[in-house]
């Protein structure tokens, strides 16, 4: 069957209504477009796993707290409807700014997130992860479905998100895909495509770094594990790192030994020329 492309809340909610009036289970995949394998990995996982696959494509300006990063994010519909098609999706939401917030981008209320919002990206991008609260609690009220589906490059997300469902009441089974990677290590992610070619040549030592640290770890403290990433990556020419934190998987709490643990996970965010890129690599 042909995928169905829903651009208004009423046709979504019609949708929503029919498929589990129908008894179905409904996988979504929230995205913000300029699709990737990435996200594909995300999207067969929701097709093979559920009855329904339904992707969203919505750039949310609420979790922008730069202009720039918001006015530059690459967009690629066509492309993008797509590729969805050729998954096997069943149907895309791709609403307009208006038809998502038809009361403005205001938030009504501040989410309970937790402490895990708070570090990381909570510091360096204020009132980010309300943004992504705001956003994926509504698709979850209109899209109901049973699992919903996120990319592990977003380590501090899935956390943030899972806070949310908690606090929000929302039942919903959240459900992390593991990172998917260039041939040369670079984690995949909308943004490459704003890299220069010079740029896009040095990206991967992002990865090449985390990936040494952590046979790195075996032999020393967590403070030299972090001094030698970054180190290493402040020396590349364009690459510059905004914060790399080694931090508790389940609270996201910077740790100091590695005994203190037995989930550790090093989150790194690098500005190459003025491209913001996130990665992350497990200890344990
Ligand atoms: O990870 C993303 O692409 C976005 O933060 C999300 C979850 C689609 C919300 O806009």
């Amino acid at each position: 069957m042909a995928m169905q492309i829903i651009r208004s809340v009423s046709d979504l909610e019609a949708f929503v209504g029919k498929t589990l009036g129908n008894g179905k289970t409904i996988g979504l995949v929230p995205t913000m477009g300029a699709l990737h394998e990435g996200h594909l990995s995300l999207v067969k996982r929701a097709v093979a796993e559920n009855d329904v696959a339904l992707v969203s494509v919505f750039v949310n300006p609420t979790q922008f707290n730069n202009p720039v990063d918001l006015a530059t994010y690459p967009r690629n519909e066509e492309e993008d409807f797509r590729l969805l098609a050729g998954e096997g999706v069943t149907a895309v939401f791709a609403p307009t700014v208006e038809e998502m917030y038809p009361e403005g981008t205001e938030r009504d209320h501040e989410f309970d997130l937790g402490t895990a919002a708070e570090v990381m990206e909570g510091k360096f991008r204020p009132g980010h992860f309300q943004g992504v609260a705001q956003v994926v609690s509504r698709l979850f009220r209109l899209c109901r479905p049973t699992r919903a589906y996120f990319g592990e490059k977003d380590f501090q997300q899935i956390a943030v998100i899972r806070n949310m469902v908690d606090s929000e009441h929302i039942d919903v089974e959240i459900v992390p895909v593991p990172i998917k990677r260039a041939d040369d290590g670079l984690a995949l992610s909308s943004r490459n495509a704003l890299l220069t070619e010079e740029q896009r040549k040095v990206a991967p030592e992002i990865h090449a770094a985390l990936a040494y640290s952590v046979e790195y770890s075996k032999s020393h403290s967590v403070k030299a594990t972090h001094d030698t990433v970054v180190e290493r990556i402040d020396a590349v020419p364009h690459m510059n790192v905004e914060y790399f934190e080694i931090v508790d998987g389940r609270t996201l709490l910077p740790i100091d030994e590695w005994e203190e643990s037995p989930d550790i996970v090093g989150c790194i965010t690098v500005y190459c020329g003025k491209v913001r890129l996130i990665d992350n690599i497990r200890y344990k």
